[in-house]
């Protein structure tokens, strides 16, 4: 990834972070992919009356980006306050296109602090479906 994709990936999570639905966690998130095609695609975490329907930024994103033709990812960035580490289903999901996919975190209040880890790292044996 170059720098320039870089901050750029950063700037769309921060900026998607801000369209973010969350009336009952008041916890923002956004979520910004990279695509293998040179695209970014966002999503933001959009939260129900019903909490367990609530969708996170990741998931939103990656959703958007296969719905407009794009499977191939190349890096997520995830903007949440203090920089925290996507949620387990957010993983598994993302690991269906990509399980060695860069991930970097940004802290939401700090944003030039920013780790860069992986899918790799974060989910090391993720579910695949086999049949037997
Ligand atoms: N959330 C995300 O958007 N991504 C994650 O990886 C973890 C959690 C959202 C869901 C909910 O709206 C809020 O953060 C608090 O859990």
């Amino acid at each position: 990834m170059s720098t320039f994709d870089r901050a750029a990936l950063i700037a769309a999570a921060l900026e998607a972070r801000r369209q973010a639905y969350a009336p009952y966690s008041q916890f923002a998130v956004g979520a910004a992919l990279l695509t293998v095609s040179g695209g970014i695609v966002t999503g933001c975490n959009v939260e129900n009356a019903s909490y367990g329907l609530t969708i996170c930024a990741e998931r939103g994103a990656a959703c958007s980006a296969v719905a407009a033709g794009e499977r191939e990812f190349a890096a997520i960035a995830v903007a949440l306050a203090g920089g925290g580490t996507p949620c387990g289903a957010c993983r598994q999901f993302l690991a269906e296109f990509n399980p060695q996919l860069p991930v970097l975190l940004v802290d939401a209040d700090r944003p030039w602090l920013v780790i860069e880890t992986s899918l790799a790292s974060l989910l090391p044996s993720r579910f695949e479906f086999r049949k037997v």
